[in-house]
């Protein structure tokens, strides 16, 4: 059996070729050494089902395939449907031919990943209607991650309509797998859920125009009793921005089948005589040891093939954001009195948000209107930007290109360019449209535009927002031709503007993908900046994506998406796994909290290359208990730091116990907690245990006592070897036990400790 083996550090794909000229898939999994591809080939493929042909006995409706097509007996969900000129859908692709490629190839209008170690090409053809379908694969061997990805070339006379052209497909001979998504909505991204993989079918999708935060197109699939630490699991996702789906089933002879790619529902795209459509890379990973590292090749894969060269371990400037500290309501004036303190307290980069064009002070109006309000900015983004750099900041800006305000002279101008149907009202959110990116005028409008915006001013980095799904769409390619069109946009103003850093943002993280971190190589996480959600945000976030793309901010309390009040210093340690940044009103807090701001700015700067490019580990399986603890070690293993968080105190606790891993169990390690302040005032009337004279809760004295007398955090300190420390753990000291000491662990509610980790030489 002719056979292609694709293989990975860890990891074989291995799939051939059968008399019939299809394609069998044979293995995903652990690595082969010495194999013979039969032990593996489907050895009574369907008997009772549809014949191919009499003589050659192949039924396609069991056996494991690299693809899938309607009608010829394979009724499993397809990779491939198109509709020939006569109407008809049924398709039957054999192989022709298949090459390995000596120079790397990347689809030309599609975000692509790069520097794979292989990459071959299988063309196929169906001799019925004359059509090409070439299927591509690449390895990333280093960090066990395939990419796969197909085109369908009209090689007939005649043109055709395809329904679908999914990416990717794998077939499994198992059927005790549990399907996991990561669904949710505004302020609550990808809320992790399970379905068990069997009969019937199972469709995490998108309908949105974007990736969305309904559906996010990463899917785990594990065994059940995969855990973070040990176990066989298998990730998927797509190299894409706009409408995908991943469909899965679980057959009648218990196979699992798996397609993903765009989402085929309202899809139709036509093509006509030697025209190419081209589906998106599919990427997906194997792990036998657990979610962790699954997840850490993911990452890997992100970090090292996916995300701009320039910004390749490049480390990230800590941010000041003006949203959440001034909304619409600033002038230059203010702004410079923000941006002042935040070089006080050391932040690198000073982010100007949305109000800063036209007659933008709410959201009703004027996006389109890209011209400074020079009310707000007399002396323009020039004078602002300038002023910043004086501080010693870099300048940053808000955009949101996609979008126009019906209260707009661009739409006046153009209302054609607005996505819309005719005679139909159409649909709108936040008060706004969308710009119709399949339009090569709008693509060329938005380049011209943005071009002169960025070379406005000094600036150093742009966020680029997108705050509405699309509706009103007028086919089944306008959704498809949107995302080519934005990608066009895209790539053009990350060439023309190398040297900006674009964090990629939608409403928070309505897209949040590997489309998006092809072009920009940090995403705004979530609008919710409550950390006790960030926990949860966070950690569903980092199992397919790395700290360096998750941006995240402290912000004010009571929270303004919960209300909820948590510690500052959370907010902080929740805020370090992931791309550090303020957003609140820094000229409003007291001196101590500036204080404390400042020393954690320091920190992060101190520790941020292991925070963003480490390698991270989930230590306690979210949502089980009431802890969370994640650890990042860095390359070498000589450093490490752990977060532990609880979400809610219990009274009368027991023994809380860290589980350090990832360390290396040979090297001596000093281990110690990183000391902050506690504010008495959290003791309230209790503070009347301790002191001699009566003090009532938030009276003046209270204050004053408040602030004349801090309470430290415990100390934590010893030395153990990585071995002892990752078998044994370590016991930390008491908390809510009744009475109060030195050795006293002040952990309320949403409470929080990292913990350092640092190579004794
Ligand atoms: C979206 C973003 C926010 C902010 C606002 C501005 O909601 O997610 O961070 O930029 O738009 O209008």
């Amino acid at each position: 059996m002719k056979t292609w083996h694709l293989s990975t550090k860890n990891t074989s794909y291995l799939f051939g070729l059968t008399d019939s000229g299809h394609l069998e898939h044979l293995h995903y999994g652990a690595r082969l050494g010495v194999f013979d591809p039969l032990l593996l080939h489907e050895k009574m493929p369907d008997p009772t089902g549809l014949l191919l042909d009499e003589e050659t006995k192949v039924s396609l409706e069991d056996l494991p395939l690299e693809f899938s097509t309607y009608g010829k007996g394979d009724i499993r969900e397809a990779m491939v449907e198109i509709e020939t000129a006569d109407k008809n859908r049924v398709s039957d692709f054999r192989y022709v031919d298949d090459k390995v490629l000596d120079q790397p190839y990347a689809a030309s209008d599609l975000p692509w990943a790069y520097g794979e170690s292989k990459s071959i090409e299988i063309t196929t053809r169906d001799e019925t209607s004359g059509l090409t379908l070439i299927l591509s694969y690449q390895v990333y061997e280093r960090c066990d991650v395939l990419a796969r990805s197909c085109r369908l070339v009209n090689t007939s006379d005649q043109p055709v309509v395809v329904h679908r052209l999914l990416s990717a497909q794998l077939d499994l001979d198992r059927n005790d797998l549990l399907w996991r998504t990561f669904d949710g909505h505004w302020a609550r991204e990808r809320e992790v859920h399970e379905k068990e993989l069997n009969s019937g079918i199972l469709i995490n999708d998108s309908k949105t125009g974007t990736s969305s935060n309904r559906h996010n197109p990463l899917v785990i699939l594990r065994e059940k009793d995969c855990d973070e630490h040990r176990g066989v699991c298998f990730g998927l996702n797509l190299v894409y921005s706009g409408n995908h789906a991943t469909i899965g089933e679980v057959n009648a002879y218990g196979k699992s089948h798996v397609v993903w790619g765009i989402n085929p529902h309202s899809f139709a795209v036509t093509l006509l005589p030697g025209e190419t459509l081209e589906s998106p890379q599919a990427v997906l990973t194997f792990s036998d040891q657990g979610l962790n590292r699954l997840s850490s090749q993911f990452h890997a894969f992100i970090n090292t093939h996916l995300i701009p060269r320039r910004w390749r371990s490049v480390p990230r400037p800590v941010l000041i954001n003006s949203w959440e500290a001034t909304y619409f309501n600033f002038n230059e004036s203010k702004l410079m009195k923000l941006a002042k303190t935040a070089a006080d307290v050391g932040i690198e980069l000073f982010v100007l948000d949305d109000g800063w064009f036209s007659k933008r002070n709410n959201d009703l109006s004027s996006l389109g209107d890209w011209n400074v309000n020079l009310k707000k900015l007399p002396g323009g983004l020039k004078r602002l930007s300038q002023k910043i750099h004086g501080l010693g900041l870099q300048f940053g800006l808000w955009v949101e290109p996609e979008m126009v305000s019906p209260d707009s002279d661009l739409y006046r101008a153009h209302p054609d360019w607005a996505i819309t149907i005719e005679g139909r009202k159409p649909t709108i959110g936040r008060h706004q449209l969308v710009l119709d990116c399949a339009n090569p005028d709008v693509q060329d409008y938005l380049i011209h535009t943005f071009t002169d915006i960025f070379s406005s001013a000094p600036i150093e980095y742009v966020k680029w927002d997108m705050n509405r799904n699309l509706s009103d769409l007028r086919d089944g390619s306008h959704a498809h031709r949107y995302m080519l069109g934005l990608y066009r946009v895209l790539r053009d103003l990350t060439r023309s503007f190398p040297d900006i850093l674009f964090e990629s943002c939608a409403s928070g993280g309505n897209r949040f993908d590997l489309g998006m971190l092809a072009y920009m190589p940090q995403i705004w996480t979530s609008d919710n900046t409550d950390a006790l959600c960030r926990i949860d945000i966070q950690d569903a976030t980092s199992q397919g994506y790395p700290l360096s793309t998750m941006g995240a901010h402290v912000s004010a309390v009571p929270n303004h998406q919960t209300q909820r009040v948590s510690p500052l210093e959370t907010r902080f340690q929740v805020a370090c796994f992931g791309v550090l940044g303020y957003e609140l009103n820094l000229n409003e807090l007291s001196a101590e909290s500036l204080k404390a701001i400042q020393a954690q700015v320091s920190f992060y700067k101190e520790y941020r290359e292991l925070f963003q490019f480490g390698t991270f580990h989930r230590i306690s399986p979210n949502n089980q208990t009431n802890l969370t603890d994640w650890m990042v070690v860095d390359d070498d293993r000589s450093l490490a730091i752990l977060l532990h968080f609880q979400d809610r105190a219990i009274a009368n606790p027991t023994t809380q116990r860290l589980h350090p891993i990832g360390l290396d169990p040979e090297t001596l390690y000093d281990f110690s907690n990183r000391p902050f302040d506690i504010d008495i005032g959290l003791f309230g009337d209790l503070i009347n245990m301790v002191s001699p004279v009566r003090i009532k809760p938030d009276s003046l004295l209270h204050t004053v006592v408040r602030k004349m007398k801090v309470l430290h955090t415990e100390v934590e300190h010893g030395i153990a070897d990585g071995k002892s420390l990752m078998a044994a753990g370590i016991k930390l000291k008491q908390s809510n036990v009744g009475g109060f000491s030195d050795e006293t662990r002040i952990f309320p509610d949403g409470a929080s400790r990292l913990y350092l980790f640092r190579k004794i030489d």
